[in-house]
C-alpha cells in the first residue's frame, strides 16, 4: 500500500509559474474544442484553458504553464489532484471490478459504513445510503422522491438563491428564472422562501433569520398560505453558487425546529459544502444540526464521480427497486472516496482548511479596495462579494480580478445572485505557503483594478 504522503509532497513545486496565457496549444485545442462540442460548454469561455495534468493544489496546461489551483474544480479535488493515496486505489480497483450494480462489494460496504460513522449529529451510527448515479443532482433526485415516498406527500419547499442541480426534479428546486425559464413546467408544487443574505437585506442578521423562517412557517403551517402538502424542505447549509452566503446563526435550527413541529423531513444539501470543505466534515456540523437526509456529491470521489443520498434509518421505507440507476455501483469511485476520507482524516485537513481559510479570508479583508464589500465563508469555502461605489452588484470587477489572476497563474472562480462574488475553493491539501503567493497575486489583482476604476 502507498504511504500518504503529506501534503508538502503532492504539488507542482515551482506553480505559479506562466509564460503565455492562454497559450498556442490551448488557444488550438479550444479551437478545437469550439468546432466539435455543444455551444452549451461553459467553463472554457471563462478560462480559456486546456489543462494537462494535476497534482494537489497546482495544475499544469498544455503549454507548460503552472497554476495555482483556487478553484479545485468547484470543490470536488479536496485532497488534491492526482493525490497518490487515492489514485493507487483507484487504479487497483479500475484493474479488478469498477461496476458491479447494487451487489456487494467491500468497497461499497467500506465506504457506506465510513459516511455512517462521519455522518452529521444524530445521524451518525444510525444512517442509510442511496447511490443514485454519478452526479450531484442525481442525489438530489433522489431525496425528492425519498422524502415523497416517506412522507406520501407532494410540496417541496426550497430557498431563493438556491442552487440543487439541473435535472428536472433538481433544477425545480433550484431558484434560477433565467436559465430555469426555456424548460418549465418543471416539478409543480415548488415553493422558495427568503434564505437569509444580510449584506443584501434589511435589517439586522437576526432580523433576516425571522424572516425567512417566518416564511417557511407560512409554507408549512399557515390555515391560509400553507402548501397542502409538504413532503420536504431542501436548504443549503451555506449557499454556494447563490455566492457563498453564509446564514446567521439561528437560521439552519430554527428549520430543524420548524421541520419537527411539523414533521417534515429536513434535507440539507452538503454536495457543495460537504466532505471537509468548511472545516468540519459537513456544514451542518457547524450549525448542530442533524438533517434528515443529506445529499453528497462533488468532493466525495476526489474527481470521480460519485454521489449519495444518506438519511436517517427511520426515512428508510421504500422497497427494492424503489430507487435504482445503472452506475450506482461504481467501485472505483468508492475506493477513491474512502481513501480521500483517510487523508483528511490522517493528516488533520480539517483543521488545517479551518486554518488556511481564516488566513485567507483576513487576507481578502485587508485589501484596500472598496470594490470588496464582504469576505465571508467557512474554511476553505471563501467569497468576496464585490460592489460599486454606490454599493451595486460588480460583477465585471469579479472578471477583471479573475483575469489579472490568471494571467500570474491563480486560478479563482465567480459566483453569486449576480456573479459578483470571488469564489476560493482550494483543495483542501493546499499549503500556508501556496496560499501566501496565491493571495499576494489576489489581493494585488483587486488593488489594481479599483486603482483602474479611480
Ligand atoms: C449545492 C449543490 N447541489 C447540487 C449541485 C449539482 O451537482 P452536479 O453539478 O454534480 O449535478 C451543485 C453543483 O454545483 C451544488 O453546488
Amino acid at each position: 500500500m502507498t504511504a500518504s504522503p503529506p501534503i508538502t509532497e503532492l504539488h507542482f513545486d515551482d506553480a505559479p509559474n506562466v509564460d503565455e496565457v492562454p497559450g498556442p496549444r490551448s488557444r488550438a485545442l479550444r479551437e478545437r474544442q469550439r468546432a466539435a462540442e455543444s455551444s452549451a460548454v461553459l467553463y472554457p469561455t471563462e478560462m480559456p484553458i486546456a489543462f494537462h495534468e494535476g497534482r494537489g493544489a497546482t495544475l499544469e496546461d498544455v503549454d507548460g504553464n503552472r497554476y495555482l489551483d483556487f478553484f479545485g474544480g468547484i470543490s470536488v479535488l479536496n485532497v488534491g489532484h492526482c493525490n497518490p493515496y487515492v489514485t493507487e486505489a483507484a487504479a487497483e480497483q479500475t484493474r479488478r471490478l469498477p461496476h458491479s450494480l447494487d451487489f456487494p462489494t467491500e468497497p461499497r460496504l467500506d465506504l457506506i459504513e465510513k459516511l455512517d460513522a462521519i455522518a452529521p449529529g444524530d445521524m451518525a451510527g444510525a444512517s442509510r445510503v442511496v447511490f443514485g448515479g454519478p452526479t450531484g443532482s442525481d442525489a438530489v433526485e433522489g431525496s425528492i422522491k425519498l422524502a415523497k415516498q416517506y412522507t406520501g406527500n407532494r410540496g417541496m419547499v426550497a430557498f431563493y438563491g438556491a442552487f440543487h442541480g439541473e435535472t428536472s426534479g433538481a433544477y425545480s428546486l433550484t431558484a434560477d428564472g433565467k436559465y430555469k425559464a426555456d424548460y418549465t413546467p418543471l416539478l409543480a408544487e415548488v415553493e422558495h422562501a427568503q434564505y437569509p443574505y444580510p449584506f443584501r437585506q434589511d435589517g439586522a442578521p437576526q432580523e433576516t433569520v425571522d424572516r425567512a423562517l417566518e416564511d417557511v412557517k407560512t409554507l408549512l403551517a399557515d390555515r391560509y398560505g400553507a402548501m397542502p402538502n409538504p413532503a420536504g424542505v431542501w436548504v443549503e447549509p451555506i449557499q454556494g453558487e447563490g455566492g457563498i452566503v453564509v446564514p446567521p446563526a439561528g437560521f439552519m435550527s430554527g428549520l430543524r425546529d420548524l421541520c419537527d413541529d411539523h414533521d417534515v423531513p429536513l434535507i440539507v444539501d452538503e454536495i457543495q459544502t460537504g466532505m471537509g470543505r468548511t472545516g468540519e466534515w459537513w456544514a451542518s456540523d457547524h450549525f448542530d444540526v442533524t438533517p434528515d437526509a443529506m445529499t453528497v456529491g462533488k468532493g466525495v470521489g476526489n474527481g470521480h464521480p460519485l454521489s449519495a443520498t444518506v438519511y436517517r434509518e427511520e426515512l428508510d421505507t421504500w422497497g427494492p427497486g424503489g430507487h435504482t440507476g445503472t452506475f450506482r455501483g461504481y467501485n472505483v469511485a468508492m475506493r477513491a472516496a474512502l481513501r480521500s476520507i483517510e487523508y483528511v482524516e490522517d493528516h488533520d485537513l480539517l483543521d488545517h482548511a479551518t486554518e488556511l481559510g481564516t488566513y485567507i479570508r483576513k487576507r481578502l479583508a485587508r485589501v484596500d479596495s472598496p470594490l470588496v464589500g464582504q469576505v465571508r465563508g467557512m474554511g476553505l469555502f471563501v467569497g468576496a462579494e464585490f460592489v460599486d461605489e454606490e454599493g451595486r452588484p460588480a460583477p465585471d470587477a469579479v472578471g477583471e480580478v479573475r483575469q489579472r489572476c490568471l494571467e500570474r497563474g491563480v486560478l479563482a472562480w465567480g459566483g453569486g445572485r449576480d456573479d459578483n462574488v470571488l469564489r476560493l475553493l482550494p483543495p483542501l491539501v493546499m499549503t500556508h505557503e501556496q496560499a501566501e503567493v496565491g493571495l499576494d497575486i489576489v489581493c494585488d489583482a483587486i488593488e489594481r483594478v479599483s486603482a483602474g476604476r479611480d
